[in-house]
């Protein structure tokens, strides 16, 4: 009865370094199960000079030995996920043989896709900055109850029912009458043999009943839950509406698992040692100017899945420890800290300034004209980081940095990423 999920999740606005953390635990896991998001996630990693981005599977599947399940909190796209399992052939891993998938997983449609293009554009200014891979009207469908699932490519009259499903998706798009749009709709339409087709390919992985196999996995070993885009994104208890459409924080491993809240152990939290947002929605840290640009240029800050520039910006510890108290994070595990080396000076910001009053809890708004961060600032440690693998090394001011960050949130942190690759960490606590 002693085995438990611990859970890799992000802490800020997604693009955390996941995927990452996600492979180099994953040696020490023999199970490793997706829970919520879809291929909105881009996970990126890197090792033997290589590197890959995974979306809809879980980063596990590159090590040997492990199971990937896809929960049944996902959405997944059987057309992006055949691409995806034949980038994972080609690198000579068999998907079918390492990958499980919950039954009860939501599809999304050729015209989820084509409503999330259709309800961006009618938004105009107003959108959130998807990233159109068509999961908030997959999700909408999943809590509206007319969703489709896995399980139901088992039944008889899938057809029929993907054919009413996709009907009423583009009786909809053609009601919002949006200029330019039926060249789009004509596409998705005829996307529809290319989903059975993919379809077909689906039917060769193992479905399984999420909730049994999760807790009979639990009979034997833990398990390692991978989180997808960020604290900050939850739709719940992030920057709503520009969030996504799940829970990405912790309570969503319950309810996208099926497990209960005392089988959850550790909780992973991932963070940059600076912001980055992609889409739209306030960022309280956000800069405008040549550090930013700097911060962009350094992190490699463009995005996995769409490949545009991420927003960058200092630490927001404020933001920080919200998700900390949100998560019950155990274990901080802080990225990119190596891209910071080159900084004379390094900011957090460790309280909002709202109407001329300071606090340090994270307010119902956060929109840029109602809050002013204030900085505490850091001398930076001006070494390169990244060839170092051992604490003693680190420079008294990145440790005295850590210590603060630490001091502030009230939890260690754990690893320190100081590079891209699989082997670039120094473990502080042997987790
Ligand atoms: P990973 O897992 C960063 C953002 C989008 C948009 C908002 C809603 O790689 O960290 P959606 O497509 O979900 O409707 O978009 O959420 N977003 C992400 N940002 N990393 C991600 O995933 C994201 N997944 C979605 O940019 O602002
Ligand atoms: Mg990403």
């Amino acid at each position: 009865m002693g085995s438990k999920v611990d859970v890799v999740l992000g802490l800020q606005w997604g693009d955390e370094g996941k995927g990452k953390i996600v492979d180099v635990l994953a040696g020490r896991y023999k199970t490793v199960a997706r829970f919520q998001g879809g291929p909105n996630a881009g996970h990126s990693l890197h090792f033997d000079g290589q590197s890959f981005v995974v979306r809809s599977i879980p980063s596990g599947i590159f090590r040997e030995g492990t199971v990937n399940l896809i929960g049944s909190g996902v959405v997944l796209d059987p057309i992006s996920f055949a691409a995806e399992c034949d980038n994972v052939r080609n690198l000579g891993i068999e998907p079918e043989s390492k990958i499980v998938i919950s039954r009860k997983i939501h599809l999304i449609l050729p015209t989820h896709r084509l409503l999330d293009a259709a309800r961006e554009t009618a938004a105009g200014k107003a959108k959130i900055g998807s990233t159109l891979k068509g999961i908030g009207p997959a999700y909408s469908d999943k809590t509206g109850r007319k969703g489709l699932r896995v399980g139901d490519i088992e039944s008889q009259g899938f057809a029929e029912k993907f054919k009413a499903l996709k009907a009423a998706h583009i009786a909809e798009v053609k009601r919002m009458n949006l200029e330019g749009f039926d060249e789009v709709i004509a596409k998705a339409e005829a996307e529809e043999k290319t989903f059975f087709e993919c379809i077909e390919k689906l039917r060769k992985f193992s479905f399984v009943d999420c909730e049994f196999f999760v807790n009979d996995t639990l009979q034997k070993h833990d398990i390692l839950a991978e989180g997808a885009q960020g604290s900050m994104l939850d739709v719940d208890h992030g920057s709503y509406p520009f969030v996504t459409s799940s829970n990405t924080t912790c309570g969503g491993v319950c309810t996208g698992l099926g497990v209960a809240p005392g089988r959850i152990g550790k909780v992973y939290g991932i963070f940059k040692a600076y912001c980055t947002r992609v889409g739209s929605g306030p960022f309280p840290t956000e800069l405008f100017d040549a550090t930013g640009e700097r911060i962009r240029q350094i992190g490699h800050e463009f995005g996995a899945v769409t490949g545009r520039p991420r927003r960058c910006g200092w630490l927001d510890l404020v933001a920080l420890r919200y998700a900390v108290i949100v998560n019950g994070v155990t274990d901080l595990i802080m990225m990119k800290s190596d891209c910071l080396d080159s900084f004379p000076t390094i900011k957090a910001c460790v309280a909002y300034n709202i109407g001329g009053k300071e606090t340090d809890r994270f307010p119902f708004d956060i929109s840029p004209e109602a809050i002013t961060p204030v900085y505490h600032e850091f001398p930076g440690w001006q070494k390169d980081l990244s060839g170092i693998r051992s604490e003693d090394e680190l420079p008294k001011a990145f440790k005295d940095y850590i210590a603060f960050i630490e001091d502030y949130l009230g939890v260690r942190v754990s690893i320190l990423s100081v590079g891209p690759d699989r082997d670039a960490n120094i473990e502080r606590h042997t987790p």
